[in-house]
């Protein structure tokens, strides 16, 4: 008895409970080693002249290394480890390198990059014997991802500082350019620090764009220069804004952690609070019964057939443009409402006097919003409405189309030619599940119940029903926080660790093994928590510091 419960001790000791997203390349030992008080992370003389957010995150890194202060998750929490880890080599030196004629810009300016120019890819090898460490790279980014995971290697106890499973031997890049999460700062507002805080969590386990949904039909928080009336009327107050400089603020700092900023301004649907401002602009404002005109309340979009409405509009993107420096602005595209158009006195007798098509009129309002992003040197990205249900030729095939209803959709958006993010409710919505919100409507439900589990997004395979000459207009994919229910009190609880799942899809590639992956995002649950981050527990604490005790076939 005894003796298999040592064996099995020591058989879940020398796995890996800790790398997420799992590395695509590992070989590693049973060796414990520990990190050396004088530990400390160097350049290589490659790495000359380099970033201040290099620097940034080497101090940050060897903070973390000192105060994640995480115990292993068996039982003892590092009790057993004593032995090993006491007669232990000591790490006294991690190296990073470029690969030679590299060039070295920022984490940011990479971060920042167009999607397909970005490199991301490192290698980290840890000897056992205590010589120094190495992380290989050819960009600042590649290097930062791989401080990313050599925190990972780490446990704490009483005092030390171990790894258990060296030597350890990665190569490593992503199996897809764009992995996200998407925040909706307009149904409840969220505050800069509350941002800030999801992008040090998103940045764990590698997440490279954040989707920011910041406006929609309740409020218009984001204060545009030269635009600035609609926050000033539409947002819900004065502090409830995010000014030029809390932008920058949270661009800056998503940068330095490897993340692009990918912003949104839903167009010409979910606008009902561009009306605060600007009445005449917007149809069927506060329409009602809200839900003849909208998917939400309130009713309310843009009259898109009219020319003012249009110029101001693109020259709002023009604005957006000069804010974000990403490749990428989203200008929004979905749950287009027809009626509310139908019901416009204002639309219709444009439509009327010109003899043209709400299409029409929609194809060219696309032109002139994209035309000012294209004018400024980005790519627009769009609601997958925008593909499927309008003929718009307005739309350049350069458009990235993010595919939100359903997984079933994605086929037909490859189809005709464009490039995908996958956001798909049934597989990425974290709000599903929490009951309908709409009042008065006691049996309601989620529209798109049932609550996605972390297991079940993580079965998602992104080139499911694909052809193989489709397979490289898949760009990633990301999880989705719709906040009807959420504000920063269940900000942290909603979104982790299930986030994690999809950056392990889009990084690690599909076909993941649900049941040895349960341990490591345990593990990236727990360091979260070690940092601040109010992570859900994915089972009781018995079974976290069990790994498998508690699969269904135990
Ligand atoms: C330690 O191991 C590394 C690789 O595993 C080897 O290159 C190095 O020479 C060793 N150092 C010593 C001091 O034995
Ligand atoms: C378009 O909208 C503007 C601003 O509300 C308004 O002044 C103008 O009359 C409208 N144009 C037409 C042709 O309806
Ligand atoms: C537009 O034309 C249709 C059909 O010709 C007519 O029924 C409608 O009253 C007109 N609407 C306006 C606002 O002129
Ligand atoms: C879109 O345009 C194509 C080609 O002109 C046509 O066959 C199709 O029916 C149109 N679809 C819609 C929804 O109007
Ligand atoms: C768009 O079409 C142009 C011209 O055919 C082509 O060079 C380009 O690669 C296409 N872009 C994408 C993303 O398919
Ligand atoms: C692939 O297509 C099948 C059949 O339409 C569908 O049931 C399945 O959900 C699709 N896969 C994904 C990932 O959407
Ligand atoms: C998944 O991982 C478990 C635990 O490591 C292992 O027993 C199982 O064979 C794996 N399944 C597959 C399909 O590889």
């Amino acid at each position: 008895m005894l003796l298999s419960a040592a064996i099995v001790a020591f058989a879940t000791a020398a796995r890996v409970h800790a790398l997420w997203p799992l590395p695509r390349s590992l070989s590693e030992g049973t060796t414990a080693l520990r990190l050396a008080p004088a530990f400390h992370i160097t350049l290589a003389p490659s790495v000359h002249g380099a970033p201040a957010d290099l620097y940034e995150a080497i101090l940050r890194t060897e903070t973390q290394l000192w105060t994640d202060d995480l115990g292993r998750l068996v039982i003892g929490r590092g009790a057993g480890d004593v032995s090993a880890f006491e007669a232990a080599a000591h790490l006294s030196e991690l190296t990073l390198e470029l690969d030679a004629g590299s060039t070295v810009l920022s984490i940011t300016e990479e971060a920042q990059k167009p999607i397909e120019q970005r490199n991301e890819a490192y290698t980290l090898s840890v000897p056992s014997n205590g010589s120094a460490a190495t992380i290989t790279a050819s960009s600042t980014l590649g290097l930062f991802r791989g401080l990313t995971t050599f925190g990972q290697l780490w446990y704490e106890y009483e005092g030390t500082v171990y790894a258990v499973n060296t030597p350890v031997e990665i190569e490593d890049s992503p199996a897809y350019p764009y992995r996200g999460l998407l925040l909706d700062t307009a149904r409840n507002y969220f505050a800069v620090s509350d941002i800030l805080h999801t992008i040090d969590a998103a940045s764990m386990v590698k997440i490279n764009e954040f989707h920011w949904h910041v406006v929609d039909s309740q409020s218009f928080p984001l204060e545009v220069p030269g635009y600035t009336e609609l926050a000033a009327y539409g947002a819900y107050s004065p502090q409830m804004v995010y000014t030029p400089s809390d932008v920058e603020t949270i661009i800056s700092y998503a940068g330095a952690r490897g993340i692009d900023v990918l912003v949104e301004i839903d167009t010409p649907g979910h606008t009902a609070a561009f009306a605060d401002a600007h009445p005449d602009f917007v149809a069927c404002n506060q329409a009602r019964p809200w839900a003849d005109f909208a998917a939400e309340p309130p009713a309310g979009q843009l009259r898109l057939a009219n020319d003012t409405v249009k110029e101001y509009v693109a020259g709002l993107f023009s604005a957006i443009a000069e804010m974000f420096p990403s490749s990428m602005v989203s200008t929004g595209g979905d749950e287009v409402n027809t009626n509310c158009y139908d019901q416009d006195p204002e639309t219709q007798a444009l439509l009327n006097a010109t003899g043209l098509t709400l299409e029409s009129v929609y194809d060219d309002f696309t032109a002139a919003t994209h035309g000012a992003l294209v004018a400024a040197g980005k790519t627009p990205a769009v609601w997958e409405e925008m593909v499927l249900d309008w003929n718009l030729t307005s739309l350049s095939n350069e458009t990235i189309v993010l595919v939100w209803i359903s997984s079933d959709d994605v086929k037909a958006v490859a189809d005709k030619g464009f490039r995908v993010i996958h956001a798909a409710s049934n597989y990425f919505y974290l709000d599903c599940g929490a009951g309908g919100w709409v009042g008065d409507y006691p049996a309601g439900n989620s529209w798109c119940d049932p609550f996605k589990t972390w297991q079940y997004s993580y079965t998602f395979d992104p080139l499911a029903n694909l052809t193989a000459d489709q397979y490289s207009l898949i760009l990633g994919g990301q999880h989705n926080l719709w906040t009807e229910q959420s504000s920063p009190s269940n900000l942290d609880p909603i979104v982790w660790p299930r986030a994690a799942s999809s950056a392990e899809v889009f990084w690690s590639g599909a076909g993941g093994n649900v049941t040895s992956a349960l341990p490591r995002l345990h593990d990236v649950s727990f360091r979260m928590q070690q940092r601040g981050i109010h992570t859900i527990p994915l089972q009781p604490y018995w079974c976290a510091i069990r790994p498998d005790e508690c699969d269904l076939n135990w």
